[in-house]
């Protein structure tokens, strides 16, 4: 039985890219990325291949977290354009079928938003409860022993009216009462102003945080944590039984999930962490929670077969029926996927296997070129986790402007960029790897467009073959009798791999893009080898 294709939802066969608007490209030459250089590079975006863009925070900011303090949800930032420049890139993206996801703050807003500023002005002020205030404990200490992520207690104390205010972020980041129905009805039309206008989705941030426990216990000590953790993370020494992931916040997704489907076809994303059994449950029960829960599990896992394979092998027995997978490999919160993985030929493994599973991929801003860490002088040090956490922990490692050319400033800006260029930008460059037909950025097209055209590879069930070979995780997709097997060396040494008997068909990519079309006989079929570091894309025909 043949599906039309718009069975298939987009959120489901695209690959989505995520662009940090500060670092993607600038084109007014204040050192800053803007909308305006996001609208430029479609063309780029589109000829790699991908079909949907999440855009980090645009919105009016003091950006003391980088546009994730949000002083107004229904505008743009000066320094990123203007609400004419947002439709105009929303038009231009949905022109190239391209589809447009932003970030949604839910947790936190700027102190500057005028919501805390009323808020803060009294405490008989109307929406003094649309934050979370409490009293000093009677020797004045903050209301209960949370941490902050970023470093420190995760309460001030407001002087004018004597009470603390919650926030797990930085302190100009206060925490918005989902549990006050004024709040909750303020947040959700912020969201109907952006469907509005047309947006297909949100990803939205920390959204297991906004219901905290009604009591607001302390948190118990994690007894595994690291004795090495900086004095100042006391985040990092707990338990988050009583400030994350309550069973409370379900209802409040089911009714963001509501407004969503007021519209058609538009798409919820969290940004959620925690054990698979409860991370699971954010699909909702019947599926009336969000589309896509993020998956970061493969970040956290060692770089090789077994952890990896074993990673999507849970996920594919713990999704229910009406759930899509998903994976992410790298965000602006991770080291660079190309850094962490330890080389390039790593990442380009890394980027077969996010492409090849089943499940929507998401991409980050400059992996396609196999991006490494930025070096960041402790002076130039912008983020507020590097600040108050140390150098080691800074997220601008990850966050360093797009390499386009070998221009100065890589084409990124005619000024000095608000994070410096990373030095191997005159080499590692969109416009010398679009040149070179073994580049990093090259796999990554040919195998956006392969996932594209494959129905087995966008669509296929997902099945573990045996390897034969510790260091390989192969895999089949297959849709109607026509499959692709996928074969990932995760070692430095070549192997030789034996694949299931009769089955036989053709290279159609090898990471290094050097072997295209080599047919695979049946009989080598049982002698296949992968050199180090190889990822192989098999097209086969099966025995229905
Ligand atoms: C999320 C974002 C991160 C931000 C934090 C606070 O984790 O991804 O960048 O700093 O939330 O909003
Ligand atoms: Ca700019």
């Amino acid at each position: 039985m043949t599906h039309p294709e718009n069975s298939i939802p987009w959120w489901q066969r695209a690959t989505i890219y995520q662009i940090y608007p500060r670092s993607f490209k600038d084109t007014n030459g204040d050192g800053i990325g803007d909308l305006n250089g996001i609208l430029e590079k479609l063309d780029y975006l589109e000829e790699l291949g991908i079909q949907a863009i999440w855009l980090s925070p645009f919105y009016p900011s003091p950006m003391a977290d980088f546009g994730y303090d949000v002083s107004d949800y229904c505008d743009v930032d000066p320094l990123f354009g203007d609400l004419a420049t947002f439709d105009a890139l929303l038009d231009a993206a949905h022109l190239r079928s391209i589809k447009v996801i932003i970030d949604w703050v839910p947790n936190h807003t700027s102190d500057q938003h005028p919501w805390f500023i009323e808020a803060r002005s009294g405490r008989d002020n109307p929406k003094r409860d649309w934050y979370i205030w409490r009293d000093p404990k009677p020797d004045g200490s903050e209301p209960n022993n949370w941490g902050s992520l970023f470093g420190g207690p995760a309460w001030t104390l407001d002087r004018l009216t004597g009470q603390y205010y919650l926030h797990q972020f930085v302190k100009e980041q206060p925490e918005l009462n989902w549990r006050n129905p004024g709040l909750r009805a303020a947040m959700l039309d912020t969201l109907r102003f952006w469907l509005k206008r047309g947006v297909d989705g949100f990803r939205m941030d920390v959204v297991g945080l906004i219901i905290k426990d009604k009591q607001l216990r302390d948190n118990p000590p994690d007894p595994g944590a690291s004795a090495d953790l900086p004095a100042n993370d006391l985040f990092g020494r707990q338990l988050h039984v009583y400030n994350d992931d309550q069973d409370e916040v379900h209802a409040v997704i089911r009714e963001i999930r509501k407004v969503l489907d007021e519209f058609d076809d538009r798409c919820g994303i969290g940004e959620l962490f925690g054990e698979l059994p409860r991370w699971v449950r954010y699909y909702g029960e019947r599926g009336d929670e969000l589309q896509l829960p993020f998956n970061f599990r493969l970040i956290y896992k060692p770089w090789q077969a077994g952890a990896i394979r074993r990673s999507v092998d849970k996920m594919e027995a713990a999704l229910p029926d009406f759930a899509w997978p998903n994976y992410v490999l790298g965000n602006h919160d991770q080291p660079r996927l190309a850094s962490r993985l330890g080389g390039q030929p790593q990442a380009r493994l890394a980027a077969m296997l996010l492409l090849t599973l089943r499940g929507t991929p998401t991409l980050y801003y400059g992996d396609e070129l196999g991006l490494e860490n930025g070096i960041i002088p402790p002076e130039k040090i912008q983020d507020p986790v590097g600040k108050n956490l140390g150098p080691a922990r800074t997220r601008d490692v990850e966050r360093t402007p797009m390499q386009w050319s070998s221009e100065p400033y890589a084409g990124f800006s005619s000024l000095e960029p608000w994070l410096p260029v990373s030095a191997d930008y005159a080499t590692r460059n969109v416009a010398s790897q679009a040149k070179d037909t073994k580049s990093i950025l090259n796999l990554y097209r040919q195998l956006l467009h392969l996932r594209r055209e494959t129905p087995a590879l966008y669509r296929g069930r997902y099945e573990t073959l045996d390897a034969g070979a510790s260091d390989c995780f192969i895999f089949l997709r297959e849709f109607e009798g026509s499959g692709c097997i996928i074969l990932l060396n995760f070692s430095a040494e070549a192997h030789q791999v034996t694949l299931p008997k009769g089955m036989r068909g053709k290279i159609l990519l090898s990471t290094y893009l050097d072997r295209p079309g080599e047919r695979i006989r049946k009989e080598t079929f049982n002698g296949l080898t992968l050199r180090a570091h190889e990822g192989l894309i098999l097209e086969t025909e099966l025995q229905q």
